[in-house]
């Protein structure tokens, strides 16, 4: 059944010239049709150069409004119009260009994890494995890092020579982990190594042997002669990472640490936007696109 459907989904795609991308949190299934998979970083390298004339980003909004800001000739397809990220719609434009006068010198850092709005007040974007890189090769020494406080705190920590204001924005799926949760998993497991995504709390954080994205998790854990993980990011990657090394063993950090967004699109999702019959058709208007693709593009030339 599952197969049938992948089968349908792989000819239609090629009858159709579309590129799919999938973001890490997908499921199995979804990850196994796709063209191309990663973290949001690699998202964004590929939005710029797949050939194909429609792209349909299997993800939350954020990513598909980026792979449109950078591909504005192709067509844009959001898998689910309900899949959004709680953290990108925490702070408006107004908000932040009110705070940034209050500090004109300092840089406006935005995680990706932003509205295209937002991201016009940017002057440079970061995803979380190229944030540290980022942050240390900007000239200015001065960081307005938005809006996630949990990685801001964890870039500081690896940049203490600059100086930055963080404000309380965060991702709720990740930060729903407290220090208990990592206590109790390192109990069960004593043996496991605890590979953290910087969205967690500072607390948590603390108690990672790494620290990374979605993507620099699973290649730790790929990569380590160790045989035994606490997986502090959202469970798919835990699941994914049991296919890809059977011999060794994932704990997901708690049973809690899913992102419904990220789960909302289903495999008949992806069909259905192939067919035409789902998904959203992503629009920017060209002013917001122009400003916003600045920060992106900046990222991509320091993040290289
Ligand atoms: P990365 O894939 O860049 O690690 O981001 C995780 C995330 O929360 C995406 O929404
Ligand atoms: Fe947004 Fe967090 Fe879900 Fe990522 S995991 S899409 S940051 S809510």
């Amino acid at each position: 059944m599952i197969k049938d459907l992948q089968d349908k989904i792989l000819k239609l795609k090629k009858e159709k010239d579309v590129c799919i991308l999938a973001h890490s949190y997908m499921s199995e299934e979804i990850c196994e049709i796709a063209d191309f998979t990663g973290d949001s970083y690699a998202l964004s390298l590929k939005a710029k150069t797949a050939p194909q004339s429609t792209v349909l980003m299997c993800g939350v909004r954020f990513m598909a409004e980026t792979v449109k800001m950078l591909s504005p000739q192709k067509k844009v397809i959001l898998s689910h119009p309900d899949a959004g990220c709680p953290m990108a719609e925490q702070m408006d434009r107004e908000i932040i260009a009110e705070v940034k006068k209050s500090y004109p010198d300092y840089a406006v850092v935005a995680y990706i994890n932003t509205t295209a709005k937002l991201k016009t007040v940017a002057d440079v974007c970061v995803t979380s494995s190229s944030a540290v890189k980022i942050c240390r090769a900007i000239p200015q020494q001065n960081i307005l890092f938005i809006p996630d406080i949990n990685l801001g705190s964890y870039v500081r920590s690896q940049v203490p020579e600059k100086k930055f204001k963080l404000l309380s924005g965060g991702c709720p799926t990740h930060a729903r982990m407290e220090k208990a949760d990592i206590i109790a998993a390192k109990a069960a497991h004593p043996q496991a190594l605890f590979l953290a995504h910087p969205e967690c709390r500072p607390e948590v954080v603390e108690y990672a042997d790494y620290v990374g994205s979605t993507s620099g998790i699973m290649d730790f854990a790929e990569k380590s002669s160790a045989g035994e993980f606490i997986i502090g990011t959202e469970n798919a990657i835990a699941e994914h990472l049991q296919y890809k090394c059977p011999d060794k063993k994932f704990y997901p950090l708690s049973k809690d640490l899913v992102c419904h967004n990220m789960k909302i699109t289903t495999l008949p999702d992806v069909y259905n936007c192939l067919t035409g019959a789902g998904g959203e058709e992503i629009t920017l208007d060209e002013e917001t696109r122009l400003k916003a693709v600045k920060c992106i593009e900046k990222m991509i030339e320091y993040g290289g």
